[in-house]
């Protein structure tokens, strides 16, 4: 059962902000969320004019810039090497660039295109949520995913909840806003724990934040020492999903340890990196790091 304190956290973390909340309750709730049937193919909402711009940032996250443009030499005509050029742009990759794919990696450098990206399929699992008024809505290929894994969790006594699921670019906006607030304006501090609106796994539908069934820990570090951590980190892969950020790999994914965000990649994927000991998607697609926007 959760404390009102930690429903409060969980439900702001979520982006929802109700001002009124039924602790501890784990039924599945009906969708609020639906695709919009004048949705384009692309997946982009049609209705600009309701949203509220993304927050802008006035001060960069420390160690962004890129050392060779701090260093820039201050050479003469005569000896000047030549005017170093921008790095080739990476050849376009579907794979990891189309925002429909299961392995689309979206990180500070990495926007969603389109950034207001709408994922068609949206379902609700069969599983419990963490509170009534969590979103669980995930894609279909992960909401299945999610149902054999948590049945797999229950067989071995773990209990697993969904505490946030599919997020929209405002869900984004107002999360994020959130946790400016939480750090009395410190945008950096922020930025180490919630992405800006376009940037979050969470509007892919592909990801979600994993609860354990009595609360303990919610969206806290001490979340990895839980049964459900446990059982999360060791089993995981077996159904498709891959821990996001992991510990020591802020420099590379931009974001702080969180021991509840997983991500569904599809089994392929989530294997050959559990083989190959690579703990981030930037890494195992050979992708640059992005420790800041
Ligand atoms: N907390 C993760 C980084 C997000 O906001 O998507
Ligand atoms: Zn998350």
């Amino acid at each position: 059962m959760l404390t009102t304190a930690a429903v409060l956290v969980v439900l702001t973390a979520c982006g929802s902000q109700p001002p009124s909340i039924d602790a501890g309750t784990t039924t599945a709730v009906a969708p609020t969320v639906s695709p919009s049937p004048s949705a384009t193919p692309t997946g982009s909402i049609p209705a600009p004019a309701q949203r509220t711009p993304e927050p802008t940032v006035a001060s960069e996250p420390a160690g962004d810039a890129p050392s060779s443009l701090a260093a820039v030499p201050t050479t003469t005509a005569a000896t000047a090497a030549p005017e170093p050029s921008a790095p080739p742009a990476a050849a376009p990759n579907p794979e990891v660039d189309d925002p429909a794919s299961i392995t689309v990696v979206v990180n500070k450098r990495r926007p969603l295109d389109p950034i207001d990206y709408f994922p068609f399929g949206l379902v609700l699992p069969a599983v419990p949520l963490a509170v009534q008024e969590a979103n669980g809505l995930l894609r279909g290929e992960t909401a299945a995913a999610v149902e054999d894994m948590f049945a797999a969790a229950q067989s071995d006594g773990v209990g697993l909840t969904v505490v946030s699921g599919y997020r929209s670019y405002q869900d984004q906006v107002s999360t994020y806003n959130h946790w400016v607030a939480q750090n009395g304006g410190n945008t950096a501090a922020a930025d180490r724990i919630s992405a800006r609106a376009g940037h979050s796994e969470h509007q892919t539908g592909l990801a979600f934040d994993v609860g354990q069934s009595d609360g303990a820990c919610t969206l806290s570090p001490c979340f990895a020492d839980t049964a459900a951590g446990q059982w999360m980190a060791a089993n995981a892969h077996r159904f498709g999903f891959i821990l996001r950020y992991p510990g020591n790999a802020e420099g590379i994914t931009g974001f702080a340890a969180e021991s509840w965000h997983y991500r569904f990649v599809g089994e392929e994927t989530a294997a050959a990196m559990r083989q190959s000991g690579v703990a981030t998607l930037e890494e195992h697609f050979g992708l640059p790091p992005a420790p800041g926007y």
